[in-house]
């Protein structure tokens, strides 16, 4: 398989055409951003971590019966995956409250949630990924009641398996983003990616953050939280 053209370059990674009418190449980056865009760094070493961390994570998922985009890795940042076009819905997971969960509905973060919770938001940069409602979400068409209802069964099944995962690593798994697309043949596929930038992982004992949390709220040390989470992973 041969890399060809740029497609597009996101915050976090770039995409690439193939010779493969059905397969991408996804460049991930060092660049983190925060609140839409407004606050920018680097996290040196993340596009190589969140490379390798989403593809683990991806294949574990696969085996679990949840489909993704994921075909083959092909360097330390540099992963095949299958063209798909993305629903524009953020599905985000909760398990802890934090975040903007804590902000809309005044939960002190930390708290435990009685169970999971799903939101959906509308992917618009324009808009600053406004919170959606399923009705608005058929409304516009964003995308079908099929489509809505498996993307949310993937989603809790995606949380039932890391959450236990992650808590044999002790780590929490607080909440998580995940974005989905439609291959040609219109399968619903897992897609994006699963890293320290679209989790929060605090760890069970001391509740400290690894994770993207520690660059959106000027911490220090997220290089560092990154490299341990994905040091549990692999048990190195
Ligand atoms: P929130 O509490 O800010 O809404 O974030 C919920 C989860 O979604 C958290 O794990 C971080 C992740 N997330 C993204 O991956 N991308 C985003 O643009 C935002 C706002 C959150």
């Amino acid at each position: 398989m041969e890399k060809l053209a740029q497609l597009y370059e996101g915050k976090a990674k770039k995409v690439y055409a193939t010779d493969q009418p059905d397969l991408l190449v996804v460049d991930y980056k060092d660049d983190a951003t925060a609140f839409n865009g407004e606050k920018k760094g680097t996290i040196l070493g993340k596009g190589v971590i969140n490379n390798r961390m989403s593809n683990m994570l991806m294949q574990l998922l696969e085996k679990e019966g949840v489909p993704t985009h994921y075909v083959q890795e092909l360097s330390e940042r540099e992963t095949a995956v299958k063209k798909v076009s993305i629903i524009p819905l953020e599905v985000i997971v909760r398990n802890i409250a934090a975040g903007s969960f804590s902000k809309r509905y005044g939960v002190e973060e930390g708290t435990r949630l009685k169970q999971p919770s799903l939101e959906f938001s509308y992917k618009n940069d324009d808009l600053g990924d406004p919170l959606i409602n399923e009705y608005h979400v058929l409304a516009i068409g964003l995308a079908t009641r099929e489509e809505l209802d498996l993307i949310t069964e993937y989603a809790f099944r995606v949380n039932e398996f890391l959450k236990a995962y992650f808590l044999r690593l002790d780590i929490e798994l607080v909440d998580f983003k995940l974005e989905f697309g439609k291959t040609s043949d219109g399968t619903i596929v897992l897609a994006d990616e699963i890293s320290p930038d679209t989790c929060r992982f605090w760890d069970v004992h001391t509740h400290e953050k690894l994770d993207k949390d520690r660059f959106r709220r000027d911490m220090g040390g997220e290089v560092e939280a990154y490299k341990e989470v994905m040091r549990r992973l692999t048990g190195e």
